[in-house]
């Protein structure tokens, strides 16, 4: 293991969705870490306020991922500002909330989903894949989704994605290999931002993610966007320096366990 306390050092970093969430844990961890961050969001107001909080090392650009102009500049601009493009974080994405069947899915919500989590994360690593294959390193992450593992959560477009990104990353991991690019996934469990607003019943995402931690596998713990944003900077980090076509589960065991059988042999006793 790396010993330095800032474990990215003058890295480039890209961060889509990083206005929010798990991207703005992430942000911040990163700039702490010593990485020039771009925050490359369409939430204008929250991604500058960031910078304005941090300091010039974190800069907001707009880039809505199902632009593939707005990809490509995003990556430009840091090889035009940095020299360079260490990290490309594919996270943005978003959640048909309130389709629960395969009934009453609407093509067009599925294709909106598709279009930011998969063909957005697509494009992300294409135009750093660009960049980074003549430099002969980077690292391209993407956050994947506990729900990719595990059949527990009938969103069926948002599955598919996150489903889709885990293939991509491994088969990225083995086209960019060559090149000495490393392509990981970080796959959470439920956390409580604003991807998880108004789910089901509970419009408070941080009681839904109270909720959904109570009956997770690892009990006395709630997963915060903290939690994924150190994952994250494992696997951008030298730390994670031969670690490439890994999906990181974030998810307490959640996808290892079997409850019902845990269940069902209890109440033999
Ligand atoms: N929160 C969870 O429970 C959970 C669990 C597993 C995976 N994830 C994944 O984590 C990632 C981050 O989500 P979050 O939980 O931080 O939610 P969030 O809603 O707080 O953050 C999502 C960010 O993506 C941005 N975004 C949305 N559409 C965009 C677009 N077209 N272009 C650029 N940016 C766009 C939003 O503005 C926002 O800043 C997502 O990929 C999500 O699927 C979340």
């Amino acid at each position: 293991m790396a010993t330095t306390a800032r474990r990215l050092e003058g890295k480039v970093a890209i961060i889509t969705g990083g206005a929010s969430g798990i991207g703005e844990s992430t942000a911040r961890l990163f700039w702490t870490h010593g990485a020039y961050v771009i925050i490359a969001d369409v939430q204008a107001e929250r991604g500058k306020s960031i910078c304005e909080e941090l300091d010039d090392n974190v800069i907001y650009v707009h880039c809505d991922v199902t632009s593939e102009n707005d990809i490509r500049d995003a990556v430009d601009f840091a090889v035009e500002k940095y020299g360079k493009l260490d990290i490309m974080f594919n996270n943005a994405g978003i959640m048909n909330v309130g389709c629960m069947s395969i009934l009453t899915i609407e093509k067009s919500q599925l294709e909106k989903v598709l279009q930011v989590n998969l063909v957005g994360a697509v494009m992300g690593a294409k135009h750093a894949a660009r960049v980074m294959v003549p430099r002969r390193q980077g690292c391209i992450l993407f956050t994947g989704s506990a729900t990719a593992s595990i059949a527990c959560m009938p969103e069926h477009s948002y599955v598919a994605s996150k489903r889709g990104l885990l293939g991509l990353a491994q088969n990225l991991s083995a086209e960019l290999g060559e090149f000495g690019i490393r392509v990981n996934c970080v796959s959470p469990y439920v956390v409580g931002t604003n991807i998880n607003k108004n789910q089901g019943p509970v419009a408070d995402p941080n009681e839904f993610a109270k909720f959904m931690s109570e009956v997770g596998n690892l009990k006395g713990a709630q997963l915060k966007p903290d939690d994924v944003a150190r994952a994250a900077l494992y696997l951008a980090s030298d730390d994670a320096s031969y670690v490439s076509g890994l999906n990181l589960l974030v998810d307490g065991g959640f996808t290892a366990a079997n409850p019902s059988l845990m269940m069902a042999i209890s109440q033999l006793h």
